[in-house]
């Protein structure tokens, strides 16, 4: 089974969540999951695919532009497909749950399952989806604060993908 993950990065932290996403995903048996930059996507694989995941920073507490653009006139199947959403940001309140709902609702508008875990595998909780925040405005954080969260979200999206597909 194919998923797919989707992302906008301007500066590498998104993309390197979308990578942790898809490591996790792989860890479930059967699953061959690849993550795509919106500038380089492969759309027979993403077409292929059982479950696609798409994810930006935040900009202004909602998607990128660019990704928003892509979404509207990408020529890819998402209906009937399990959907999920991530995102990064740069403050601890910067609006990156937000970020996740808007691509929720567009993946909802194309006929997409959306799906986020919630707290049906306890703890950690991933309500929404994952955000991450980088360590360019606080010192305190930083991405490496994340990856666990980004590698659990995709281990629990594919081992529902499987069950459902
Ligand atoms: C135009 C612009 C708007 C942004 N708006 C926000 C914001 O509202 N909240 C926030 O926390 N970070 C904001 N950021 C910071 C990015 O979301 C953050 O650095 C993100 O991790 C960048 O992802 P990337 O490295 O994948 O490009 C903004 C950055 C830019 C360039």
């Amino acid at each position: 089974m194919k998923l797919s993950v989707i992302y906008d990065s301007k500066t590498g932290n998104t993309k390197e969540a979308a990578e942790w996403i898809a490591s996790g995903m792989n860890e479930v048996d059967g699953v061959e999951a690849k993550a795509f930059s919106i500038e380089n996507v492969d759309v027979n694989f993403v077409n292929e695919s059982a479950g696609v995941v798409i994810g930006s920073p935040s900009y202004a507490a909602t998607m990128t532009p660019d990704l928003h653009a892509w979404l509207m006139s990408a020529d890819v199947k998402l209906a009937g497909k399990l959907g999920g959403a991530f995102s990064t940001q740069q403050y601890t309140h910067g609006g990156g749950d937000l970020v996740n709902q808007a691509i929720l609702t567009f993946e909802l508008v194309k006929g997409m399952l959306c799906y986020s875990g919630g707290g049906a595998w306890g703890k950690p909780n991933i309500h929404v989806g994952p955000v991450a925040v980088n360590a360019n405005k606080e010192e305190h954080n930083g991405m490496e604060h994340y990856k666990e969260y980004f590698t659990i979200y995709g281990k629990r999206f594919a081992s529902k993908a499987a069950e459902l597909f």
